[in-house]
């Protein structure tokens, strides 16, 4: 244990206090786990959100605001212990208000693009807030991931969140009252959970997910190019230039998108002859599981060689959007005055395709009163020496 991991777990015996930074150390063995509450600043209509802490009992922490349902920080230990932020995010509610790009966000009520903000159900037609060129982008302009949610602790022997909103019938040209509830579990595995639901009253769409963007090198300390990514995917959805899905499930076998065997993520990044690439300005696209059954499993690892740290995501998601961070370009400036550049971050957001209200032979995205929506993802950390 270094000097600084031997204040730090010092401090952490004394008084029990809990700390709640985004960099530690090494915790104590004997640490507990449990959550914290503590005031996190006021939004401009007077409402306050809050910060919670959940620590699991391996030393991990999930920090979760109920502005946006956020995930504000996470941090993981590398294959010498030591714990970092693999997440990006800011230091204060006020830039999340401000300006973020999805950081650690819940996603509602669609995750991804709706092309031209429109669909057509039961015969029923709906207009969507269109916020993205021409087309709808998650949710629209006050999306899930800037309302606040509704707030409970969850009892039990793992650290758990309960956030619900109900989205009125309406919002943002969506149809029908929707009422959602999302937990946050930090498990005992090192492994942070995510369960959606939601409800209805009238037939609509949904697409829940939550966009964290990940870089494990721990405290974003260089581009994701050097990550190695591997996705139990076989096929890809290509896109137009607005990254509408064309409708095709095209094979990622011999193109830049084959990650079924581990591959560096730079590697193909920048694959000019690939026309999908130059839409995307790198990764911005969504792969079909090869197993697309509604069961929880492995789809996807990443590496990162230099901290050790590994990321498996399992989820009942049928697709998963992998995205590059493409278009942070250094005008953000995240924890401690960073600023988080092109590519500093990825994002593996499960998920249904991107505009299946208007493609018919895409998995259903209908939910209809008296049906429940209901999927879970799983992020868990481990390292490989
Ligand atoms: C998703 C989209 C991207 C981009 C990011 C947020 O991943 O697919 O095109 O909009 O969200 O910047």
């Amino acid at each position: 244990m270094n000097q600084r991991s031997t204040l730090l777990s010092l401090a952490l015996l004394i008084g029990g206090i809990t700390m709640t930074s985004c960099t530690s150390n090494k915790p104590a063995d004997d640490q507990k786990s449990g959550l914290e509450k503590a005031a996190y600043g006021q939004l401009h209509d007077g409402r306050s959100a809050d910060l919670y802490t959940l620590r699991n009992s391996a030393g991990m922490t999930a920090q979760i605001t109920n502005y946006g349902g956020i995930l504000v920080g996470l941090t993981a230990p590398d294959k010498d212990g030591q714990f970092e932020d693999v997440t990006l995010g800011f230091d204060s509610l006020t830039t999340y208000v401000k300006s973020n790009p999805y950081f650690g966000a819940l996603i509602g009520r669609y995750g991804n693009r709706i092309a031209k903000g429109k669909f057509t159900l039961d015969g029923k037609p709906s207009t969507l807030v269109v916020n993205n060129t021409v087309n709808h982008l998650h949710g629209g302009t006050v999306g899930f991931d800037k309302v606040l949610w509704t707030a409970t602790p969850v009892e039990g022997d793992e650290p758990a969140l309960k956030l619900t909103y109900t989205s009125k019938d309406g919002e943002e040209g969506y149809p029908g009252n929707l009422s959602v509830t999302v937990v946050y579990t930090l498990q005992k595995d090192n492994a942070l959970k995510i369960d959606y639901e939601a409800t209805t009253d009238k037939p609509t769409v949904v697409n829940l997910t939550n966009h964290t963007y990940f870089n494990l090198t721990g405290g974003a300390k260089r581009t994701i190019l050097d990550h190695v990514l591997t996705l139990n995917a076989d096929r890809f959805l290509p896109v137009n230039e607005t990254l509408i899905p064309t409708g095709q499930l095209k094979p990622v076998s011999g193109t830049a998108f084959d990650f079924t065997k581990a591959t560096r993520i730079g590697d193909r990044i920048d694959d000019s002859t690939d026309v999908q690439i130059k839409y995307g300005m790198g990764y911005d696209h969504c792969w079909v599981l090869s197993d697309s059954s509604h069961n929880l499993k492995p789809i996807a690892t990443v590496f990162e060689p230099t901290s050790g740290r590994v990321m498996t995501v399992q989820t009942t998601e049928p697709a998963v959007q992998f995205y590059t961070g493409n278009f942070l370009d250094g005008s953000v400036t995240g924890r401690e005055g960073f600023p988080y550049k092109r590519r500093y971050a990825l994002c593996l957001e499960t998920e249904h395709y991107p505009n299946s209200p208007n493609q018919p032979a895409f998995p259903t995205t209908v939910l209809r009163p008296g049906q429940t929506y209901k999927t879970t993802t799983i992020y868990q950390f481990s390292v490989k020496k």
